[in-house]
């Protein structure tokens, strides 16, 4: 599994990721792996990165690409708009592929659509002049949705071909081949791009402060919510044991969700609060703002910051 794991502001290019240069794919939600594994032998010149939430999905991918020797895809477990986001280079990727996408059908899910302008104006930064999106569906109301929203950015040309056989080989297209669904297709070609650039969402190496005080005995948090610029961010629970708490955190930011373990401890040098290694979070403005949010916490329970790094 590839971690993005370099701190440096800008992505790594294609080459570090897959010891070769080559014509980037990107992938996203590939669930098993079967349609990504046939692409990539189809394609061996090309590097394919596959972009996946479901832990499930990526081992089960993971152990298919092994299995079957496939060499040309990287995997990224997590969000397909961090992956493009943190991982490619502005102006490098010739085609994103997204398969089956979670159709969020009632209205009030609509939101979690990865398909909509928003994230149309985003991708075209990332796309070589002419890239493409390919979308398959059997979801009309998702698709004619994504139509319109691509549409809505003027920066792409929309054309809806007949689905390609090979992208109706995938796990959810044989299941709905079974059930006698329609499907469609389309393909967004880049032809212009977003004046708003999209950086990287800037990584730290650390977050944490060091407090004088008692440890207190109880950190009573009951579903903390603290709003972000972007985002959101919710202490949900603090959790005792012998050296102090483990405090279960929700970050939301753009384009990148995670759940992750805050410490409050005591240490040689006094109270330790901040991020806990454990699941390795990516340490952003949002779980920095999670850590401040749990400070402050501390401090109106009587502790004072000596050192802040958050
Ligand atoms: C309906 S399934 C389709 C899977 C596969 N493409 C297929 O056709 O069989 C949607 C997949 O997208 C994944 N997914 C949902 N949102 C995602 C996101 N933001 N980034 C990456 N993967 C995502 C889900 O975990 C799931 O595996």
């Amino acid at each position: 599994m590839v971690r993005p794991a370099l701190l440096k502001d800008l992505p790594p290019p294609p080459e570090g990721l897959f010891g070769r240069a080559g014509p980037l794919v990107v992938e996203v939600g590939f669930g098993d792996g079967r349609f990504t594994a046939l692409y990539a032998k189809l394609h061996p010149e090309r590097l394919v990165l596959g972009a996946e939430v479901s832990s499930g999905s990526v081992v089960r991918a993971l152990r298919r690409f092994r299995r079957e020797g496939v060499e040309n895809v990287r995997i990224y477990h997590g969000e397909g708009s961090f992956a493009l986001r943190n991982l490619v280079p502005p102006r490098s990727v010739l085609e994103v592929i997204v398969n089956f996408p979670d159709p969020w059908p009632k209205k009030r899910h609509q939101e979690n659509r990865l398909l909509q302008r928003g994230f149309f104006r985003k991708l075209s930064t990332r796309l070589v002049e002419g890239g493409r999106l390919l979308l398959t569906t059997d979801h009309e109301e998702y698709f004619r949705f994504a139509l319109e929203e691509a549409l809505s950015t003027g920066l792409y040309r929309v054309e809806t071909p007949p689905p390609p056989p090979l992208h109706l080989t995938t796990k959810y297209a044989e299941k709905w081949k079974g059930e006698g669904r329609p499907f469609f297709h389309a393909v967004f070609t880049k032809e212009a791009e977003d004046h708003a650039p999209w950086p990287p969402l800037r990584r730290y190496p650390m977050a944490h402060a060091l407090l004088e005080g008692p440890l207190p005995e109880h950190l009573p948090l009951s579903k903390t919510v603290l709003p972000l610029e972007g985002g959101v961010a919710v202490l949900l629970k603090a959790l005792k044991d012998e050296e102090g708490f483990y405090v279960l955190a929700h970050v939301e930011e753009e384009d990148l969700t995670q759940d992750l373990l805050l410490e409050v401890r005591r240490s040689a040098h006094g109270v330790y609060a901040g991020v806990s290694r454990f699941g390795h979070p990516l340490i952003t403005e949002g779980v920095k703002g999670a850590v401040r949010g749990l400070v402050e916490r501390l401090k109106a329970l009587g502790l004072r910051v000596v050192q802040d790094h958050t």
